[in-house]
């Protein structure tokens, strides 16, 4: 098929006007125009839209097929963690939920369910998933990464993208995926959204390149450069990224899209362009191969064309990237592959996004008070905080709350289960009376409802204290200096805490929030960030038992905000390895998370002539359970620092009480490399450790050495 599809670009291609193929790399923003004007674009041949749903994607479509060449458009949207678009679409877990999950196989599915709710609208292309580390929680999109680490970063994208794209892209309800936002858009001083990364290419190539090498073998089909800036260069206007290590090195065949606007950004944010004709040269020159929102992109880049100002075979490579991408969905003979409507929401993305949810739970502290007991006498529970009925907040970010067009006081839509109503779902488990006080707002205290709340809690056995932040701090452009308890929300606990009764905290948030104090005051802790439509019901169903909590944290919790970035995988050699005022470890540190039940790992083995490595887990507790099985290294000496461990493996398992599983992992040369200062990756001669069990702490991992006897290159 590849053959024939390059024989019909071609052919199509040297049909072309320079109007055309310009046209083919504009993706225009469908909610920033009048409607007659997306018609009039669509007549002209614009390769795609984005933010344009169901019956209006039909209507632009059928104009682009019965105009001009009649190339299909490609119609984009920010499903990324469901169709959340549409009202009545599958809301799961944000990426930084789904990923405390650790569960390849339901992250495809939960992709694969989001690919046909976003072709049941008529769309073809999801701009997702996030491949960007979250590694320093002030930066105001943590919650659309898999976390801190590029392991995990890596091997849930793939999952993702083989869940979005399959293994056959013509399929009906296959889309596009997008590995975003291409490169080290995370790693911004200050965790500043789009502001400049200090970083340099080795550390970009160690650190930040590999979740996207792995995108790119998986075939994804598009990559979205980043906002920001690597040391003063622009992604977006960045040849070397771009086109000598993407396209030409790794040997990335889909095709680039700019992030909203790059162009204009190359002038009026990061002045690096005095004008659109520079701004349009930089872009093109650089390996953009279509370019989003900006529509003087079009007729600049027209006018720079036919004065000879760009080379015409840089918008053909551009041109035939889109071309192959759209050959190989099918668009040419299927512009629509729409399935049916009833997909949106469908009873089994449903069932899915319940069992996900469930794997997002993660138990950070238990003083043996969860799960909780029948009692003898008729418990009160008092279940207080803003976010136990919260849905939008429960959600996050990139749901129909917030975008496309912001309407932050919409209806929720059924189904969902918020934290109340979870618990009042399950309260006949235990022989209990569930009291709700909203307690506080995020932001703001009502005093007479806080004074009711008071004395509800008064007279309560048990109180549940439901904590968090809102759409209106978390997202794009929302960083944050301070990550700690809001002022009213403080207050309310601080109060509660007084009261002698036993504490459970559930933090409903969508990333880590520095409340040592609430850690320490309460008897149990648990979170899953924005658990999605079942959330609430996941995590009541942790706190009576029904569920087993598996969740593990790809994300480290700080003390203080001052800590980060405190990622596990940190260098040695800090001074005093602590601050004057604060502890040097987090809270809570990556791969953490508690069971109902207890696995020990034994008979760790390596081979190091086939890198093979065997370790058994064994469930040791009474009751059958899901465990996250880490697999972490350290390159004892090695000739540029290497952190002291950094995770090359996991396997969720699950074992009934008792039951004994051996896990098999095998490895190459390049799981232990490091990249040189000249920008080679090799695995060094030298000994290392292996580092095997339930968390990153190094209380829960058992651990094994071997000599590497020669260095091996990479590449
Ligand atoms: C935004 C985001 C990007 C998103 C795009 C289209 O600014 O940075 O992640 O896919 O615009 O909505």
């Amino acid at each position: 098929m590849k053959q024939e599809i390059a024989v019909e670009v071609e052919k199509l291609l040297a049909q072309m006007t320079i109007e055309e193929k310009v046209a083919q790399t504009a993706q225009i923003a469908y909610t920033q125009i009048p409607k007659e004007k997306a018609e009039e674009y669509a007549r002209k041949g614009v390769g795609s839209f984005l933010h344009v749903l169901g019956e209006d994607a039909k209507r632009l479509q059928d104009i682009a097929v019965s105009n001009g060449k009649k190339i299909p458009v490609l119609f984009g949207i920010d499903a990324i963690h469901g169709h959340c678009l549409n009202k009545h679409a599958t809301i799961f877990p944000t990426q930084l939920s789904m990923a405390c999950s650790f569960n390849r196989e339901l992250i495809k599915e939960m992709a694969s369910a989001t690919a046909k709710e976003v072709s049941a609208d008529g769309l073809h292309w999801t701009f997702s998933p996030v491949l960007c580390l979250g590694r320093d929680i002030r930066w105001g999109r943590v919650a659309e990464t898999f976390g801190e680490d590029k392991y995990v970063a890596g091997e849930l994208g793939s999952a993702m993208i083989r869940g979005y794209q399959g293994e056959d892209l013509s399929v009906d309800g296959k889309i596009l995926a997008c590995a975003k936002h291409y490169i080290g858009y995370g790693e911004a001083t200050g965790a500043r959204d789009s502001y400049d990364t200090e970083i340099t290419y080795r550390k970009l190539r160690s650190e930040f390149l590999p979740p996207f090498e792995k995108a790119v073998e998986k075939g994804c089909a598009t990559i979205m450069t980043a906002y920001g800036s690597i040391d003063g260069t622009p992604c977006t206007a960045d040849k070397k990224l771009l086109q000598d290590i993407l396209k030409t090195e790794l040997g990335f065949n889909g095709f680039v899209v700019t992030d909203w606007d790059n162009i204009t950004w190359l002038m009026e944010k990061q002045h690096v362009a005095e004008d659109y004709e520079a701004a349009t040269t930089i872009a093109l020159n650089a390996g953009n191969d279509m370019m989003m929102r900006t529509e003087a992109y079009i007729e600049t880049a027209v006018r720079l064309m036919k004065e000879g100002k760009i080379d015409e075979s840089i918008l053909d490579n551009a041109v035939r990237r889109i071309l192959t991408v759209k050959m190989k969905l099918g668009l040419f003979e299927n512009p629509y592959k729409c399935l049916d409507k009833s997909f949106i929401g469908a009873e089994e993305h449903q069932r899915l996004n319940y069992e996900l949810a469930k794997e997002c739970v993660v138990l950070l502290k238990n003083e043996d008070i969860l799960p909780l007991q029948k009692t003898e006498k008729k418990q009160k529970i008092l279940v207080i905080g803003c976010n136990a009925n919260a849905v939008r907040d429960m959600y996050g970010d990139w749901t129909y709350f917030s975008h496309p067009d912001p309407n932050f006081d919409a209806e929720p839509i059924r189904p969902y289960v918020t934290f109340i109503e979870g618990m009042n779902k399950v309260k006949d488990v235990l022989n209990c009376e569930i009291v709700y006080s909203k307690g506080c707002g995020i932001l703001e205290n009502d005093e007479e409802q806080l004074k009711q709340s008071f004395a509800e809690a008064e007279d309560c056995d048990l109180i549940i204290y439901t904590f968090g932040d809102n759409i209106y701090q978390t997202g794009e452009g929302k960083d944050r200096a301070d990550v700690s308890l809001t002022k009213a929300q403080a207050e309310v606990f601080d109060k509660l805490s007084k009261m002698g009764k036993p504490i459970i905290s559930v933090m409903i948030a969508s990333k880590p929030m520095c409340v040592p104090q609430i850690v320490e005051q309460s008897k149990a802790f648990l979170t899953g960030f924005n658990l999605g439509a079942y959330g609430g019901l996941a995590l009541a169903e942790t706190i009576v038992g029904i569920n087993n909590p598996c969740g593990k944290l790809p994300i480290s919790f700080p003390y203080h905000v001052g800590q980060q970035p405190c990622y596990y995988n940190y260098l040695s050699g800090w001074h005093c390895d602590s601050y004057v005022d604060t502890p040097q470890k987090p809270l809570f540190t990556f791969g953490e998370g508690l069971s109902y039940t207890k696995f020990c790992y034994s008979s760790l083995a390596f081979n190091k002539d086939t890198f093979t490595l065997s370790v058994k887990a064994k469930n040791v507790g009474d009751k059958a359970g899901k465990e996250v099985v880490q697999v972490y290294f350290r390159d004892v000496v090695s000739s540029v620092m290497t952190p002291i461990k950094q995770l090359i493996a996991f396997e969720k398992i699950y074992l009934q009480p008792n039951e004994e599983k051996e896990c098999i992992f095998v490895f190459t040369g390049k799981d232990f490399s490091l990249v040189l200062s000249n920008e080679r990756r090799v695995m060094e001669q030298g000994e290392f450790e292996i580092m095997v069990g339930s968390s990153s702490k190094d209380e829960e991992l058992i651990k094994i050495e071997f000599k590497q006897e020669q260095t091996l290159k990479i590449k």
